[in-house]
């Protein structure tokens, strides 16, 4: 494992006597010290037959620098910005102080053109995460902003090569530009959903294995609105963590990996083909929009003629167990969105025709509890005792998904519809299907004012957005 850190570190020695930093793109971070500048870039997103688009880039990269610690280390981050508006950057899925979290005026001031801010915080638990601003995320993530932010297990399973593919979404126009924000219909239905995948910033093609290798393969969906169900050409990746966090492996039931805004998936990925076949990795998650993402393709050697026989469970992360039985339960409502070609009434809030399209009109589309929230300051919705375990029993009234993200911890997912589920998985963004009914338990042990929102970023950005209070 992190033989693509081992390997580029071996490499960059080997390159004697000249700075190795000119000679490859820095990519694999091994210190602590990290530096990230927010950045007008180009990026071939479309491929080579168009233009470069003009992109928002951390160190002029898209995605930018993929940040990699151990367990446990400390971390600086020094973010600088070079953009002509404010930005913040947030650690999603880290739990960290509140201070370092990233969200503007609530718990920094934003980081305003030509200003640095740094983020030092320890990493308690080891996965798979990611970095984006928090600030205009909807436009700032859209425009090429994020990264992958991996924390290494002390003691890493084995497998032959980890790999991470952040997959986005890009909404080009026929020049390839990047085009299109704050769409009031974008924000009434599915949000962005763009017209070009890529994996880690290029138009995928084929990805290249060996028989009967093992890949642990990360994946990130930093799109602000595209949600991916992928399937793997017959073959039947274990799930090995969601959000980072370690799950008991399993494969999902038919096979399909669903992969909301920002949630990541840790799969175990054994490569039980033959020399020289072919697969195709295939998108189908929206109904008639199905295509393939890739093609998996053998060479002509073999690794291994067996699975490889070695254990693929995480050791556990450092999250307290919440109790339960004896948990604080709240109840959340969520309305909104168009149905049918109207803005779906909210039973509680008994609006007639004119008082929705008056509400739509002022941007707010997505409620929570009633309350649609178009800044990141507000009266916390919830105010939770630190050290208490809760429940937050979630209800999606609305016709559409959303992945609801809680900052600053984990939960657990222990129901669904009614039914406990079979994982308990620990995640930080829970996708919940349209009318579906999803609680969560945790501990709420991290103290601050926490943001809770749909990780649609347009959903997000038109009110579907609240402050958790743990004191
Ligand atoms: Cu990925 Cu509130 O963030
Ligand atoms: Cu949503």
């Amino acid at each position: 494992m992190c033989d693509s850190a081992l390997t580029r570190r071996s490499l960059l020695q080997a390159a004697a006597g000249l700075s190795a930093a000119m000679l490859l793109p820095v990519k694999v971070y091994a210190a602590r010290e990290i530096n990230l500048i927010a950045q007008r870039a180009k990026a071939p997103l479309a491929g080579a037959q168009y233009p470069e688009a003009a992109v928002w880039a951390y160190n002029g990269t898209v995605p930018g620098p993929e940040i990699r610690v151990r367990q446990g280390e400390r971390v600086r981050i020094a973010v600088e910005n070079q953009l002509a508006e404010e930005t913040t950057v947030h650690f999603h899925g880290i739990r960290l102080p509140n201070a370092m979290d990233g969200v503007p005026h609530l718990t920094q001031d934003p980081i305003g053109p030509r200003e640095t801010f740094v983020y030092d915080f320890n990493v308690p638990d080891a996965g798979t995460y990611w970095y984006h601003p928090h600030q205009n995320s909807a436009e700032q993530v859209g425009r090429g902003l994020s990264g992958a932010f991996i924390v290494e297990e002390r003691e890493p399973i084995h497998v032959d090569r980890d790999i991470v593919w952040v997959l986005s979404d890009w909404r080009l126009s026929q020049v390839a530009q990047i085009v299109d924000f704050h769409n009031m219909h974008d924000m009434a239905h599915n949000g962005r959903v763009g017209n070009t995948v890529t994996v880690n910033g290029k138009l995928p093609d084929t990805f290249a294995v060996l028989s009967g290798e093992r890949i642990r393969l990360r994946l990130i969906n930093s799109a602000n609105a595209r949600i991916f169900g992928l399937t793997f050409g017959g073959h039947k990746p274990m799930v090995i963590a969601y959000d980072g966090q370690p799950v008991e492996p399993h494969t999902p039931p038919d096979g399909r990996i669903i992969l909301g805004t920002a949630m990541r998936i840790d799969l175990v990925f054994d490569l039980t083909g033959k020399p020289g076949e072919r697969f195709q990795i295939v998108d189908n998650f929206y109904r008639g929009l199905q295509y393939r993402l890739l093609d998996i393709v053998y060479g002509e050697q073999v690794l291994r003629e067996n699975v490889l026989e070695a254990p693929i469970a995480l050791s556990r992360n450092t999250m307290p167990e919440p109790n339960v039985a004896k948990a604080d339960r709240h109840d959340i409502v969520f309305n909104g969105g168009m149905m049918g070609g109207m803005m779906m009434r909210d039973r509680g809030m008994g609006m007639d025709m004119m008082n929705m399209m008056e509400t739509m009109r002022s941007g707010k589309i997505w409620f929570i509890n009633g309350q649609a929230h178009l800044g990141t300051v507000h009266e916390p919705m919830l105010t939770l005792q630190r050290g208490r375990s809760y429940i937050l029993a979630m209800n999606n009234e609305t016709a559409w998904w959303h992945p609801m993200h809680l900052h600053g911890h984990a939960f657990r997912v222990i129901g669904r519809n009614g039914k406990p589920t079979q994982y308990r998985e620990w995640q930080d963004t829970v996708l919940m299907a349209p009318r579906e009914k999803v609680e969560v338990a945790f501990v709420a042990d991290n103290p601050g004012d926490w943001m809770f929102h749909c990780h649609i970023l347009e959903h997000q950005e038109s009110g579907m957005m609240g402050v958790i209070r743990v004191a």
